[in-house]
């Protein structure tokens, strides 16, 4: 074998074995480098005769090309095998971790209103809303309280310094009434709405909150009369209770945005349970014995003048209307006894007290949420 044979042969199995990319490195520049051997047999060509050069030039252009070649090759093996453990290793796992159980409640309140919008959608009512920042006059002149109304001091207001617009100071709503005026003012008649959401008074203890729910229920149309509210309260509340034997009772009463003003009591029975305590469980005549009336909601004939100040003929358009604590019934269905807890956000009971998001409220399988 000629020298030039030996040297290749050598070179190739050096770089073969070159076991990683700074042996390679050092192969490469041993042997194409300036001062590498190969680049030295290269260097010997210029000295050589025609003749020779012819010769033996093949012979060592072959070597480099050749030793070229497996250098890069190795390279590229060496290239390759490290993109492939960087893929395998920088890996980014984009999926987010699953709890092991769904977390979070839905509300009480919010189960409740949600049940209320279901049944009353089914009762023909859409859903209207007013802003919790309110005029003055909306929530209390449009509704019958002009402002040397004394109604106006029941309210406990929080009145902002602005000036309203219309009048008066501006104020967080006291209840949810005004929103029978800004809808009959922006829809006209006839309509049938419920208005739920949050009414803000200045009064704080084991049965009032600064901030509770209400719902007021609005029904303008031609023909209307007390027989159609009673019917309809009597049909929302056998559906939200669900009991068929619930009891109303209709006291006349006064306020000022209806007339005539009805309080609407509902008749239950007080049971012991078996830890000797007695609860009270709707259903039955409030007369019967062992029986009684509880005040549940308020409501009336919408007052002539409401309607007036509403944009409508009073004597073309009539209707009824009702407001109740939202905050009430869901303490009274399920079973909560104190109402600063509602608001007190506490994991533990919303944890005991909340509703699945999965269990949404429907007509068809009962508005009420399973335990
Ligand atoms: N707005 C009243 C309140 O907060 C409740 C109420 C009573 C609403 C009678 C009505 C109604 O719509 O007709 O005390």
């Amino acid at each position: 074998m000629s020298d030039i044979e030996t040297m290749k042969s050598e070179a190739l199995a050096a770089i073969a074995a070159a076991h990683e990319p700074a042996a390679l490195e050092a192969l490469r520049v041993g042997l194409l480098g300036k001062q590498g051997s190969v680049s030295a047999l290269l260097k010997t060509l210029g000295a050589m005769s025609p003749e020779e050069r012819q010769a033996k030039g093949p012979a060592i252009q072959g070597l480099r090309e050749a030793v070229a070649e497996a250098l890069a090759a190795r390279k590229q093996a060496f290239d390759a095998a490290e993109l492939a453990e960087r893929l395998a290793t920088e890996r980014v796992d984009l999926t987010l971790p699953a709890p092991d159980a769904p977390r979070g409640s839905v509300h009480p309140v919010s189960q409740v209103m949600d049940e209320l919008a279901e049944i009353f959608a089914d009762l023909g009512f859409a859903v209207a809303t007013g802003p919790e920042i309110e005029d003055d006059w909306y929530n209390f002149t449009a509704l019958n309280m002009p402002e040397s109304h004394p109604a106006r001091a029941m309210h406990d207001t929080f009145y902002f310094p602005d000036q309203a617009p219309k009048g008066g100071k501006m104020l967080l709503r006291t209840h949810t009434s005004p929103v029978q005026v800004r809808t009959m003012l922006a829809e006209g008649a006839p309509l049938r709405v419920i208005a739920p959401g949050r009414v803000y008074r200045s009064d704080s203890d084991a049965t009032h909150t600064p901030m509770f729910h209400q719902i007021e229920g609005l029904v303008i149309d031609r023909d209307i009369h007390l027989g159609h509210l009673k019917w309809t309260l009597e049909t929302f509340l056998k559906a939200f209770f669900e009991r068929e034997d619930i009891v109303l009772r209709l006291r006349p009463s006064y306020f000022p945005f209806t007339e005539p003003s009805v309080e609407v009591d509902v008749g239950f029975a007080i049971e012991k349970t078996a830890d000797g305590r007695s609860r009270r469980v709707l259903g039955g005549s409030g007369d019967a014995p062992g029986h009684g009336w509880m005040e549940l909601l308020g409501s009336g004939m919408v007052n002539r003048r409401v309607i007036e100040m509403s944009g409508l003929d009073p004597d073309e358009w009539q209707g009824f209307a009702f407001g109740l604590g939202v905050d009430r019934l869901a303490m009274l269905k399920y079973g909560m006894d104190d109402l600063r807890a509602f608001f007190d956000g506490d994991a533990r009971w919303l944890a005991h007290y909340g509703f699945s998001p999965f269990d949404q409220p429907t007509l068809s399988s009962g508005v009420g949420a399973r335990a």
